[in-house]
């Protein structure tokens, strides 16, 4: 049995260093074999820079995804060209640097993949998330137990995409929107689903942003810079186990409670 935990979009430094301080407990108390995270807002709230990219790694996340996002820090590219533990969305343009999935081994021998696709709905216009996905699955290792980060705004996106899946991989994890839902399940025959996983980050805010300075926006239309915020931060996240046939048996909708007291 493999038990993966995947954590949703991490936000700002909050989200990184409380990451970094709880991730190696969770890994040894819940007995995790993999840990993939979206790191599309880690640095100032929008964009994944390599210092923060190493930190993550070094906490013990084995795999990386991005999302809309992905190249708003452009000193992250080198890396998505180069390095196979993060990926960029697979249904962006061919010329798009990086790669579709991220790829690592685990200590069994199976190798785990993540593919990230990104919404069309409420988003800017990328390919066909469904089409990509059926191009890429051809393209991985033999037995490979792959995890679908699937970033959209809408819940019927990811309904859709995780029944287009169901059966081809291990589970289909939601990201994008920062608010958990309350609908895990398992998909026969055994794909986990979670609509939303929710975000790594500061919960007093407006999606780990400051609530008064995007409360200025919206009521003033002037332009104010969306600085991430401070307060309670959590980790959210699900955790799934998966068989030695790459079915998900169980998944866990999961989170920390404030700083400091995982
Ligand atoms: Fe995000
Ligand atoms: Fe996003």
């Amino acid at each position: 049995m493999t038990r993966i935990l995947f954590l949703g979009d991490i936000v700002g430094r909050p989200g990184l260093e409380l990451v970094k301080s709880a991730l190696p407990g969770i890994r040894a108390e819940r007995a995790i074999d993999c840990v993939i995270a979206n790191a599309e807002n880690v640095s100032g709230g929008s964009g994944c820079l390599p210092a923060a990219y190493r930190q993550l790694r070094a906490a013990g996340v084995d795999l990386v995804t991005l999302g809309d996002h992905v190249y708003k820090k452009a000193e992250i590219i080198e890396i998505l060209r180069t390095d196979e533990r993060i990926c960029r969305p697979a249904n962006l343009p061919p010329e798009a640097p990086g790669r579709g999935y991220a790829l690592a081994p685990l200590a069994t021998g199976v190798p785990v993949a993540v593919i990230s696709l990104l919404g069309r709905t409420y988003m800017r216009a990328v390919d066909c998330p469904f089409h990509a996905f059926d191009r890429l699955l051809p393209e991985l290792p033999a037995n490979c137990l792959v995890v679908v980060d699937m970033h959209a705004e809408a819940t019927a996106d990811k309904y859709l995409m995780a029944h287009h899946v169901k059966g081809r991989v291990a589970a289909v994890f939601g990201t994008h929107t920062h608010v958990p839902t309350a609908d895990e399940q398992i998909l026969p025959p055994g794909t986990a689903f979670q609509c939303d996983v929710g975000m790594c980050g500061p919960h007093d805010s407006i999606l780990g942003r400051r609530i008064d300075r995007v409360l200025h926006h919206t009521l003033t239309a002037m332009p104010t810079p969306f600085e991430v915020a401070e307060g309670d931060v959590r980790l959210n996240g699900a955790i799934v186990e998966v068989d030695s046939a790459n079915r998900a048996t169980r998944i866990e909708r999961w989170r920390s409670k404030s700083a400091g007291s995982v």
